[in-house]
């Protein structure tokens, strides 16, 4: 596997690019979290990134797509509403879920065979480029093993998935570090899916509407972010801790001072969000400890996505 960067190196997107068009699967960076890239319209490739993944084909991908002048390719009768969040929150970390159109048989794999599609425009600018030089929607789940904690940087990328990626492209650690918040644009009302980057607040002043968070179906999920174990580290996590207890690796949050780490010693919610996955991987590695702990996060702003996270996380079966 090689690691390319395309700050310094001007061929890497185009080679990365090649590949996509050719049916094989990338490591890109977003603005949320790196993902798995495969032409979305390619089912073989599609294929090798739910195998790479070791995730079940019934849970369906994002596509990602370069603006909202590519919706009508793959949605059915998209509706204004749609157009008006895409015009405010895209290029970013908002995912829609809209009707998918009928004669797109070639993304079905994609999007597990449901009737909808859930479509981004991510902010980073390497994906971007990445999705324009190849010309093709591109599907990408988080690159990470099925449940395990989604990376923010390239070499978390090679830690989990090196063999089963030709390239990965280094585009610097990801500035949002939670997935994108996925809302159902298909009925009367806008509905959270998933928590994420984009704030259920943000969302509700500019519709100027409650925006209800769904809770979902944990035992059929329609989105895996909806499992009850997800994002899971190999040790024990405790979330709402106060204090550490005996051998736990404490990760803080505000003015903690007896902690191994800080998502945020300022008590930002955008910080901590950035810092999560990758102290919850450093957490998880470090050696004599025998489980982690966390500080209380507080429920409003990116703090719903992190504690949808952790609590994931900390879930024992
Ligand atoms: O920020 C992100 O969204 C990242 C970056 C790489 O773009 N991607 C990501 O993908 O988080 P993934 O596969 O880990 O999560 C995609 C979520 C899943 O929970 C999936 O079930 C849901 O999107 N999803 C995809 N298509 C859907 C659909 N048609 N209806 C409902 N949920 C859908
Ligand atoms: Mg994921």
């Amino acid at each position: 596997t090689t690691l390319l960067t395309p700050e310094t190196d001007e061929n890497a997107v185009k080679t990365a690019a090649a590949l996509i068009r050719q049916g094989e699967v990338v490591g890109m960076p977003t603005e949320t979290v790196y993902g798995l890239a495969a032409n979305a319209l390619n089912g073989e490739a599609v294929k090798k990134i739910f195998l790479a993944k070791g995730r079940p084909q019934d849970n369906p991908l994002i596509i990602h797509i370069p603006g909202p002048q590519w919706l009508p390719r793959y949605c059915e009768d998209v509706p204004p509403l749609a157009y008006t969040l895409a015009r405010k929150f895209w290029p970013g970390p908002l995912t829609m879920v809209l009707k998918r159109s009928d004669n797109n048989a070639a993304i079905d794999l994609a999007c597990s065979g449901l009737p909808n599609i859930a479509v981004r425009m991510p902010a980073h600018p390497v994906a971007l480029d990445l999705i324009k030089k190849s010309g093709v929607p591109i599907v990408a789940p988080s690159a990470n093993k099925f449940k395990s904690i989604s990376p923010t940087t390239a070499q978390h990328v090679f830690d989990s998935l090196g063999d089963k990626v030709d390239m990965i492209l280094d585009g610097g650690p990801c500035a949002v570090g939670v997935e994108s918040t996925i809302i159902d644009v298909t009925g009367s009302n806008v509905v959270i899916l998933r928590a994420g980057g984009t704030s259920k607040e943000d969302l509700e002043k500019f519709l100027n509407e409650k925006v209800p968070l769904s809770q979902g179906n944990p035992n059929q999920p329609s989105a895996p972010g909806q499992l009850l174990k997800h994002y899971a580290p190999n040790h024990p996590l405790r979330i709402n801790a106060a204090t550490r207890q005996p051998g736990e690796f404490f990760i803080g949050f505000g003015k903690i001072a007896d902690c191994d780490l800080n998502l945020s010693p300022a008590g930002d919610l955008r910080e901590a969000a950035a810092n999560l996955f990758a102290f919850l991987r450093r957490a998880d590695a470090a050696p004599g400890y025998m489980g982690l702990a966390m500080s209380p996060v507080p429920e409003h702003g990116l703090g719903l996505a992190i504690n949808d996270r952790i609590r994931r996380a900390s879930y024992k079966a």
